[in-house]
């Protein structure tokens, strides 16, 4: 796989964090020194990867728009798709099949905050004749994420939000796929909370035996609840002000 474009998912509502994202979008909120969205930005163009789609929801894609910019300031090219409907990761991501021009994406949640460079891991991934490639971390919740059975060294099965957990291995909002991935999401079916889940679509991939993973070292966290954009801004704080690729602001 060459060449890998990138995506970075800012839709849903963000009511976990109302009313902070009563008349704003989540990704627009303060985390350290930056908007949240630049974080994952950042990452893809820290890793090289500069032809970058943002998906949001109609509502704030003119504040987001008016952030980024056409991606100049960042020596990147940003192009635009709204969801006009929250109906999950997956839904969003098919999105970016245009986009994608026949090509594997490399996608990161616009709530995702994390220290390590993903450089390494999408090396390995584009060393992969296909397929698809997640980040799992270890965290003392995962209840609260996508979950990974790992046994030998492989992925055999990921629950999402499950009661009981099989392991303490999250699945981090940081997902590499190969061309197929638009063809599998056409085939799923909305969960048992109205969403096309992206659990749905990495099991897929576990079924194809397809399914590589790493561990991201460093730390991470989500940033989509109070007490977890409260340790994100903690988090981010610690990041040195020259480590991330962002623009030059005056
Ligand atoms: O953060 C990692 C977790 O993210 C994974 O472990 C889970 O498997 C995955 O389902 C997801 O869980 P959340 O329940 O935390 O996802 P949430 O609905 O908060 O959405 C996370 C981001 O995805 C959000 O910041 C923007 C994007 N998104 C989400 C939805 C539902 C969209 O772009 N469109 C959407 O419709």
């Amino acid at each position: 796989m060459e060449r890998v474009r990138g995506v970075v998912l800012a839709g849903g509502t963000g009511s976990r964090l109302y009313p902070l994202t009563k008349v704003t979008n989540k990704h627009l909120l303060p985390v350290g020194r930056y908007p949240m969205i630049y974080y994952p930005v950042a990452k893809l163009v820290q890793a090289q990867v500069t032809d970058i789609l943002v998906v949001t929801g109609p509502e704030h894609m003119g504040d987001v728009v008016n952030l980024l910019g056409s991606g100049s300031a960042w020596n990147a090219r940003f192009t635009y798709r709204v969801q006009d409907d929250p109906g999950g990761i997956a839904q969003a991501l098919a999105l970016a099949r245009d986009f994608a021009a026949g090509g594997a994406v490399v996608a990161v949640l616009g709530d995702n905050i994390f220290d390590a460079s993903i450089a390494p891991f999408l090396r390995r991934f584009q060393g992969q004749e296909r397929g698809a490639r997640i980040l799992l971390k270890e965290v003392p919740d995962p209840e609260r994420y996508g979950v990974a059975d790992v046994r030998d060294g492989h992925v055999v099965g990921i629950e999402e939000k499950p009661a009981h957990p099989r392991s303490r291995l999250c699945v981090t909002g940081i997902y590499m796929y190969d061309q197929d991935v638009f063809d599998v999401i056409a085939t799923l079916r909305p969960s048992g909370r109205g969403e096309l889940e992206i659990s749905d679509v990495n099991n897929h991939y576990v079924r194809a035996g397809t399914l590589a993973y790493d561990e991201l070292p460093g730390w991470w966290t989500d940033a989509g609840t109070l007490p977890s954009l409260r340790l994100a801004n903690e988090l981010a704080l610690g990041i040195p002000e020259d480590a991330l690729p962002v623009p030059k602001h005056r």
